[in-house]
């Protein structure tokens, strides 16, 4: 039976008997509204831990004004349920003004990655992340933490903030999972009509499209964005924001593809903003 931790001071005390008995702790932070992309997280995290934690904290601090931090899905009892069946021993679920107490005001701000991407749309966002990321790992102190690649800037930037903040954590990136029309898995997908979920298999598609064209050795970069961007762009109902590549996990700027580089697309289909990459890597 999965246990249930909403308080701070419990969380730390359970961890505290867990390190004495020399256990590695996984974690796998979450906002909730799970789906099969967290479930291989906290597969994964079990696969190589003792003890696992998932955290299910909706972040206030990481949602812009005009987001959708109110109308984010909460569905704590399919997720408790999933918790469970995938082998979580600790769901830690924290309340909003026990994470954020009146007075409280210390934020982690991670540079250089940060501006890109969806730094550019969504400010604030990733030092929201930053924030309540280094508020949990010293709640829950873990040895290893899962993120999904979906949120492949968000891992640039957390394996960042762990090197250059010396935490005593890895991070593991867990490769995309998609549903069988290449879709891929994300809690705002329950936001999309059938129409707008249709023509979000553009991004898959364009992806996979840039992937075959490094394939048979184009190797520009530019043409490769224009390529994607056409693609998506072709789609009546999609609207895109951004199409852009740099070098993984740098986040540098780059003209050719030589190494692993980042091809992140963030689209919106209605109000409903998907993000979606792929790391493509050339082989000489
Ligand atoms: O990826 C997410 O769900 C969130 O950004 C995270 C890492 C749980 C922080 O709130």
């Amino acid at each position: 039976m999965v246990t249930v931790i909403e308080s701070i001071s419990e969380m730390r005390e359970f961890i505290k008997q867990v390190k004495l008995q020399n256990k590695r702790v996984g974690f796998v932070p979450t906002m909730g509204a799970l789906h099969e992309g967290h479930l291989t997280l906290m597969r994964e995290a079990q696969s190589v831990s003792d003890i696992v934690v998932a955290s299910i904290f909706v972040n206030p601090t990481q949602f812009g004004p005009n987001e959708d931090y109110d109308a984010y899905p909460r569905t704590w009892q399919e997720d408790i349920t999933a918790c469970q069946r995938a082998g979580v021993d600790v769901v830690f679920r924290p309340r909003v003004v026990d994470m954020y107490p009146e007075g409280w005001g210390t934020w982690i701000s991670v540079e250089q990655v940060t501006e890109k991407l969806c730094g550019q749309t969504r400010p604030g966002h990733f030092r929201g992340v930053a924030t309540v990321v280094t508020k949990l790992f010293n709640i829950v102190q873990p040895d290893k933490a899962f993120f999904g690649q979906k949120d492949a800037q968000q891992v640039v930037v957390l394996m960042k903030m762990v090197r250059d903040l010396n935490m005593n954590v890895e991070i593991v990136m867990v490769p995309i999972v998609r549903d069988e029309d290449g879709l891929a898995k994300s809690s705002r997908n329950t936001y999309l009509t059938a129409d707008q979920r249709t023509a979000a298999l553009v991004l898959s598609c364009s992806l996979a499209f840039a992937q075959q064209l490094v394939r048979q050795g184009q190797r520009d970069v530019d043409f490769i964005r224009n390529e994607v961007q056409g693609k998506i762009g072709a789609e009546p109902l999609a609207n895109v924001e951004y199409v852009e590549i740099y070098s993984f996990p740098e986040l540098q700027e780059v003209r050719t593809v030589s190494g692993k580089v980042l091809l992140a697309v963030a689209v919106k289909f209605g109000a409903t903003r998907l993000i979606d990459n792929i790391i493509l890597e050339a082989k000489e």
